[in-house]
């Protein structure tokens, strides 16, 4: 086989992707001694892996070479792969190459980073992000420019009133607008062309963070001249399943044709003498360094993989879920949601649903869920403090007691949830499994003695240690 369709299963569906994904079926072992499958609920950190994928991994390992950098035929094919597989990248949300270039990054965060290093901001220009952002799209604006946060509304979902005002107000050294597609802490999603357009009304430009998003719904960046065109769109192939360690940067030539490179070394150049360089064409300009070739083949069998499957099918497969899972835990009055609930239609929220138990502590109630559930979901601030902070209503008071407590290094009462995040594969009986188990800690009926880590503000479970040499280690 040597085509990438040709891995790509013909029977793959909503259906039967779980056959077609790698480590659902492990097994843990559990604080009674018991084994269980894992159940995995952090989709919104990373996903598993597609078995094709490992396939095409392993298939193109056998022509694995310099990319760029070889005469030889494997150096050709693997140039060939990686080139073609920003194609396939721009058509998943219908870039134009010949005005927008595909960059890859190491993640998310990294593509962030290179577009506040390569906009040419000063502390003079202004840019908009909102109280949802994950820090991966805050702390590069204020590091380089001047970041104003644009407000969300008591029920977390984002203030486009707000938003609007403060376009308005800094218009005149307002030069991009940087906004997550879907919050990674409440899974809401937010209206990205009607905020482009707006953002285009003011003459400046817009970044989407699709981190969240692009895993779970069709993303159309829109044509360069159409006014809801989105001009800096970010994500990770870690959270579309296909974790080897790309990110994707895809924004308009324009920006990146002037100026240096963030990063400089080689295959960025056309010529170096002992006085002077000429940076190449672009992307290999903004690509300093041997490019993840592996990453990218395997993103691009991850795209032809959500392209078989179908988003929509994927989003009705996920808010169908959500909305089961929402329903039976709602049936369990000791729930606190974060956030709106809405699934009439699937503009509003992805299958994210963030909640506490009532009177208990988030990280006491993840730490059963692991080693007396074996279920693994994420809790705490989940890189969005901010956020966090307002969605939970603190006060200024028990603010400033919590950042003394944290800069001592006591970290016992961070504030937080706990948060299950669904993926393409999870299904009913693992939500109705998860509600047992929430059941079973409401009613105290766990077993475990658990002690609380006040430096890392995790809880562990007395007499239990993990053998992680019967799962996986490098010692
Ligand atoms: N940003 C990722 C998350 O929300 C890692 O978990």
């Amino acid at each position: 086989m040597c085509k990438l369709q040709d891995f790509i299963p013909a029977d793959l569906s909503i259906n039967n992707v779980r056959d077609y994904l790698i480590g659902l079926n492990k097994k843990v072992i559990l604080l009674d001694g018991t084994q269980k499958q894992y159940i995995y609920f952090d989709n919104a950190a990373s996903t598993p892996t597609f078995s094709f994928i490992r396939d095409i991994v392993n298939e193109m390992l056998e022509w694995y070479s310099g990319v760029h950098r070889g005469a030889g035929i494997k150096s050709l094919v693997a140039t060939k792969a990686y080139d073609d597989s920003r194609e396939i990248v721009a058509k998943f949300v219908n870039a134009n190459l010949e005005k927008n270039v595909v960059i890859y990054t190491k993640n998310t965060t990294e593509a962030i980073n290179k577009v506040a290093n390569r906009l040419n901001l000063t502390k003079d220009d202004i840019v908009i992000c909102s109280l949802m952002d994950h820090h991966s799209n805050d702390l590069p604006w204020r590091k380089h420019a001047t970041l104003i946060h644009s407000n969300i509304n008591e029920d977390g979902t984002l203030d486009l009133n707000d938003l609007e005002e403060k376009i308005k107000r800094y218009q005149n050294k307002l030069k991009l607008v940087a906004i997550t597609g879907a919050a990674n802490v409440t899974g809401l999603i937010n209206p990205i062309h009607q905020i482009a357009e707006l953002v285009h009304s003011y003459k400046a430009k817009i970044l989407v963070d699709a981190a969240q998003l692009i895993p779970h719904r069709k993303i159309d960046i829109k044509s360069d001249d159409d006014p809801q065109h989105i001009d800096f769109l970010v994500f990770s192939a870690h959270k579309m399943y296909a974790p080897f360690g790309t990110g994707v940067l895809i924004g308009p030539r324009e920006t990146f044709e002037v100026g240096d490179p963030d990063y400089v070394g080689g295959g960025t150049i056309d010529l170096v003498s002992e006085n002077e360089v000429f940076w190449t064409h672009l992307p290999d300009k903004e690509e300093a360094g041997t490019p993840n070739l592996i990453g990218a083949v395997s993103l691009a069998g991850a795209i032809k993989m959500l392209e078989k499957i179908g988003m929509d099918n994927v989003a009705k497969h996920e808010m169908e879920l959500t909305e089961y899972a929402y329903n039976r835990m709602n049936e369990l009055d000791s729930i606190e949601f974060f956030g709106p609930n809405v699934f009439q239609n699937y503009d509003n929220k992805l299958g994210v649903l963030t909640f506490n138990v009532k009177g208990m502590y988030h990280s006491l109630v993840a730490a059963i869920l692991c080693y007396e559930g074996g279920i693994g979901v994420r809790n705490g601030c989940f890189c969005a403090h901010p956020y966090v902070i307002k969605l939970l209503k603190l006060s200024d008071e028990d603010r400033k007691k919590i950042k003394n407590q944290i800069l001592s290094g006591y970290r016992a009462k961070i504030p937080g949830a706990v948060r299950a995040s669904f993926g393409i594969y999870n299904t009913r009986e693992e939500v109705d499994d998860f509600v047992n188990v929430l059941k079973m800690i409401i009613n105290k009926e766990y077993k475990g003695i658990y002690q609380q880590n006040v430096k890392d503000g995790n809880f562990y479970p007395e007499n239990f240690t993990i053998d992680y040499k019967k799962y996986f280690s490098l010692t």
